[in-house]
C-alpha cells in the first residue's frame, strides 16, 4: 500500500516533499521531475525556493500531467503559462527542458502519442508529484478513465468544470477537453508523491489509499504502484481508517529511509 504521511500543514507537506526532491536532485543532476499544476502543489514549489537557490539545477528535466485542449499556451490559465509562473521561472530551471502536453487543435491527434514518447525517451519520469481533485480524479483523469490509459484527450467533467471556473472569467471559458497523462503513465514514473490538504480532500484521499481498486475513483491506481507516498495535512486524513498505523509508522521510521 501506498506510504501515508500525515503532517500538520500544508507548509510541513511542501517542505518534507521539497527535501525529498533535492535528494533526487543531488544524486542525478538531470533528474527527471513529474510536475502538477492545481493549488495543492504550490507549498512544494515555494519550500523547493530557498532549497534549491544557489544549486546548479540547470540539467533538471521536468513533464506536467496536463493541458487545456485549444486553449492559447499564452494564456495565463493554460498549464504551460501556470508551470512557467510557479515552477519554471522562480526555481530557475531551463524551459528547454520542461516539457507540457501540447493541447493545439491541429496536432492533438498525435500529441498524446508524442508526449509518451518524450518521457520515454528521457529515460521516465523519477518523481511524480500529484494533486487530486474532489471526485478522485489525478491529472485530469476523470472517473472511468483505464488504469492502463495513455497520455490522451478526455472531456472534463462538469464538477471538474465547476471546480477550475475560479481560474477564467466565467465556466463558459473553461475548455470541454484536455488532454492528460494516462493512468497507465503516471505509474510508470519511479516514485508517486500524492499531496492532499483540507476536509474537501478528505474522501477522496480515503478511496485512493484505502477503497477498492476502481475506476470510478481514478486515484485508487496509486495502490498499483510500489512507490507511493501520500502527504496529507489532518482535515484530508480525516477519513482513513487507519490513521493510527500511519502515524505509528512514520514515527518509527528509520531516519535513513526518506520517503
Ligand atoms: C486539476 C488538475 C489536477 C489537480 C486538481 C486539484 O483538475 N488537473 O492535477 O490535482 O485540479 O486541484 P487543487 O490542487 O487546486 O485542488
Amino acid at each position: 500500500m501506498a506510504e501515508v504521511v500525515i503532517v500538520e500543514n500544508a507548509e510541513a507537506a511542501g517542505a518534507l516533499v521539497a527535501t525529498e526532491i533535492v535528494e533526487l536532485i543531488d544524486r542525478r543532476q538531470d533528474a527527471v521531475l513529474g510536475l502538477a499544476t492545481g493549488s495543492t502543489p504550490l507549498p512544494v514549489y515555494q519550500a523547493l525556493r530557498s532549497r534549491l537557490a544557489g544549486r546548479d539545477v540547470s540539467q533538471v528535466r521536468g513533464f506536467a500531467l496536463d493541458e487545456y485542449v485549444g486553449i492559447d499556451p499564452s494564456h495565463p490559465e493554460s498549464y504551460r503559462s501556470v508551470i512557467t509562473r510557479e515552477v519554471v521561472e522562480p526555481l530557475g530551471l531551463d524551459p528547454k527542458r520542461i516539457h507540457v502536453p501540447n493541447g493545439a487543435e491541429a496536432t492533438i491527434q498525435h500529441a498524446g502519442e508524442d508526449y509518451d514518447a518524450a518521457i520515454a525517451a528521457a529515460g521516465g519520469v523519477d518523481l511524480q508529484i500529484l494533486g487530486i481533485g474532489t471526485d478522485g480524479h489525478i491529472g485530469f483523469n476523470e472517473p472511468g478513465s483505464s488504469f492502463a490509459s495513455r497520455t490522451r484527450v478526455k472531456t472534463l467533467t462538469e464538477q471538474t468544470r465547476e471546480d477550475n471556473a475560479r481560474f477564467f472569467d466565467s465556466i463558459d471559458d473553461v475548455p470541454m477537453h484536455c488532454i492528460t497523462q494516462g493512468l497507465g503513465t503516471i505509474l510508470e514514473a519511479r516514485h508517486l508523491v500524492l499531496l492532499a490538504f483540507g476536509e474537501g480532500k478528505a474522501e477522496a484521499v480515503a478511496g485512493a489509499v484505502e477503497g477498492p481498486l476502481t475506476a470510478l475513483l481514478p486515484g485508487s491506481a496509486i495502490q498499483l504502484h510500489p512507490h507511493a507516498t501520500v502527504v496529507v495535512d489532518e482535515a484530508a486524513a480525516s477519513k482513513l481508517q487507519l490513521a493510527d498505523y500511519y502515524r505509528y509508522t512514520f514515527a518509527n521510521k528509520p531516519s535513513w529511509q526518506g520517503i
